[in-house]
């Protein structure tokens, strides 16, 4: 009740022109909020939790491929490319949009999306278009951006996902005084789960299906290997057999690197997202288990968009809430609510899921992903990265650069040229460590710079097998 009144008084803080989007995010908000104070207890119970019936999840080696170019065609015709776009780079020190950060050659995430579906539209010619969700933290920067797209043949679309205020952890009200744009802090984006509403609330949703578009393609625009998979979408379009999908989830198996990855289960009789954070204490270690959870969910999702538009309209989307707790800058404690798309799984009639290859999910968190990605362990191509076919494994290494590579600047001061690794299983830096021009690492390095010592790796050097630390060399 109180919430809702102050909720009120805020809403008549807005300018009259905002006031029916104000009214939209923050009665979603009330709904999420309601189910908070409401939806008590765990939202799994692990004794119901089955493993997955074999025909869950199909391998992607069984997806049969497009007959021929007219049938890419009239496929791609129906599709709608969306990207999640609201997060910042705040994780590899960064103050803007995390896709507008440089990954290859002077390209940005948003560089390498628009150059992927360029490429895919003049092969096939076709007009798929591009839509972009932002958060009140991306819009302007990102759209600042788009305007050096204007001569590129893609069609780009954005919206604006949903400004949810932050709550006061004790008394439960929003800490907000006016809805007006300078009071960041005390609003947030609410997860990317917020774009059923959002899509619909932008008018979006109903305009591509009044156009006879069907489907649409999410994924993370941080995600380099999510590009639009022809027999994925074919698979949507007409399984072999039974009634269309209408939602795949693109799974992929867990390797020990990414035992936190949400992963899919059985629950009441429809297949369900599993996160960690819904996992009862005792049972986390079971639930990184490689052996009973084998694969987990790449955030690559398919769906139909009169899907979405029926279990909006019909209220049946559910997507269980993320509480996260925040201490803000001035020491306030606050809560704010969240989802997350994948969760919305359990809404969809005959939702399946597909074993993708690794190279689908290629996201970049951190700076050591970004070493990988920059490295010749792989090549651009059209905005897609393959990896480099003389790389004898088609594994990638495991990088962990220490905290004083965290921020891509300090990153990127480091290497006077990204090594060669080709031939790299297992990359460990810490501490103060530079490396000069042309050096090669190649099986197992380490490197450790103690507490005020520094490490300079020469120009040119080969490291193969090799532990430096100080100035002991080994
Ligand atoms: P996240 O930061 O949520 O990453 O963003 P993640 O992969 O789910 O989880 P972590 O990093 O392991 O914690 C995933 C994608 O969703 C977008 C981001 O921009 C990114 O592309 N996103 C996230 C939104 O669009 N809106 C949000 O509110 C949150």
């Amino acid at each position: 009740e109180s919430l809702h009144k102050e909720l009120e008084k805020l809403r008549k803080t807005a300018k009259p022109e905002l006031q029916k989007i104000v009214h939209n995010e923050f009665d979603g908000f009330e709904r999420l909020f309601d189910r908070f104070l409401h939806e008590t207890g765990p939202s799994v119970d692990w004794e119901k939790i089955k493993l997955l019936p074999p025909d869950a999840v199909k391998p992607y080696t069984e997806l049969p491929t497009p007959e021929n170019k007219l049938a890419i065609q009239s496929l791609l015709n129906k599709l709608v490319v969306l990207k999640l776009n609201g997060g910042l780079g705040t994780s590899m020190g960064c103050t803007g949009p995390k896709s507008l950060i440089s990954v290859r050659n002077e390209l940005t995430f948003l560089d390498l999306t628009v150059q992927q579906i360029e490429m895919l539209n003049k092969v096939y010619d076709t007009d798929v278009p591009l839509v972009l969700m932002n958060s009140f933290n991306t819009d302007e920067d990102t759209d600042k951006i788009l305007r050096k797209y204007a001569q590129v043949k893609v069609k780009i679309y954005t919206f604006n996902q949903s400004r949810y205020p932050r709550i006061n952890r004790e008394s439960l009200l929003p800490i907000a005084k006016t809805v007006s744009g300078t009071d960041h802090e005390a609003y947030y984006p609410p997860g990317h789960g917020d774009v059923y509403e959002s899509f619909s609330n932008s008018g979006l949703l109903s305009q591509f299906l009044e156009q006879g578009k069907e489907f649409v393609f999410v994924s993370n625009i941080d995600n380099l290997g999510a590009q639009v998979d022809l027999n994925i979408l074919n698979f949507l379009a007409c399984p072999e057999k039974g009634t269309p999908p209408e939602f795949v989830m693109e799974v992929t198996d867990k390797t020990r690197a990414d035992v936190k990855g949400g992963t899919l289960v059985l629950y009441e009789g429809k297949l369900r997202l599993l996160e960690i954070a819904q996992v009862p204490k005792d049972r986390v270690d079971e639930f990184k288990s490689v052996s009973k959870f084998k694969i987990f969910n790449t955030n690559n999702l398919w769906i139909r968009l009169k899907a979405i538009h029926r279990i909006l309209e019909d209220g049946s989307l559910h997507m269980e809430i993320i509480v996260n707790p925040k201490t803000l800058d001035n020491g306030v404690n606050v809560i704010q609510l969240e989802t997350a798309v994948g969760a919305a799984i359990k809404s969809f009639d005959g939702a399946i899921g597909i074993n993708v290859p690794r190279h689908r999910f290629l996201p970049v968190k951190t700076t050591s992903d970004l070493l990988i990605i920059m490295s010749n362990l792989y090549s651009l191509k059209a905005g897609a990265l393959e990896m480099n076919p003389k790389r004898s494994f088609p594994s990638v290494p495991l990088v962990k650069l220490g905290t004083s590579f965290k921020k891509v600047k300090e990153f990127l001061a480091r290497f006077a040229s990204i090594p060669d690794m080709l031939d790299l299983d297992h990359l460990t830096v810490s501490g103060d460590v530079t490396f000069g021009k042309g050096v090669t690492l190649k099986g197992t390095v380490i490197i450790i710079a103690n507490h005020g010592d520094r490490i300079d790796i020469p120009t040119g050097a080969i490291l193969e097998n090799k532990i430096v630390s100080g100035n002991l060399r080994i």
